[in-house]
């Protein structure tokens, strides 16, 4: 039984379109304020480097890695910071940018742990959103496109691993039909 790529979910169009409109929200918010937008290695990478782009004000990037402890592609909501920022965040606005919200663990997680270092603000934008999925509430301040619950690769989402360099969102299943590779 192997892993199939299904249908496309969000084609490369679309997601280009909803990423400017993210960074045109996001410099009307920051205007003058500089943020430091954090990076979830390693699948909001993608997402980083066309938003920030698309995001015409001065800021700067960082990036946190973080794991999941527990059964293997389901989120424990026991995380640890693999790999740290690498500098203070102190008193600066910060805007977490994350691939995808499942169970809200990692993010609520991350927020809490961020919160320590006493930013000036804490903002959260997610590319996907997998609403029905949630286990605890995570206060979203940006979202690019809720979506069904769904396995989906691409844009800088994984499959062990894999996947990550395709330009669109796709679903991948177990089932009949779509392409094997
Ligand atoms: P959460 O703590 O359950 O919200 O976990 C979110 C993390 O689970 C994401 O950062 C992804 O690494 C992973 N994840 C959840 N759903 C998917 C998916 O559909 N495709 C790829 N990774 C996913
Ligand atoms: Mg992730």
């Amino acid at each position: 039984m192997g892993h199939r790529l299904g249908r496309v979910l969000i084609t490369q169009e679309e997601i280009a379109g909803r990423v400017r409109e993210l960074g045109q929200d996001l410099a009307r918010d920051y205007q003058g304020k500089d943020p430091l937008l954090v990076a979830v290695l390693k699948g909001a990478v993608v997402f980083l480097a066309d938003l920030m782009r698309a995001t015409e004000i001065p800021l700067a990037c960082d990036f946190i890695s973080v794991s999941s402890y527990g059964a293997s592609s389901r989120s424990s909501g026991v995380v640890k910071i693999t790999a740290d920022l690498s500098q203070t965040i102190e008193g600066r606005h910060v805007l977490v940018v994350e691939d995808i919200i499942d169970t809200g663990r990692t993010v609520t997680y991350l927020k809490r742990n961020l919160l320590t270092r006493h930013p000036q603000s804490l903002r959260i934008c997610t590319l996907l959103d997998k609403v029905s999925r949630r286990e605890v509430e995570a206060e979203l301040d940006y979202v690019g496109f809720s979506i069904p619950n769904e396995f989906v690769v691409g844009y800088g989402l994984d499959y062990l691993g894999l996947y990550r360099n395709l330009p669109q969102i796709m679903v991948l299943d177990t089932g009949e039909g779509g392409e094997v590779l």
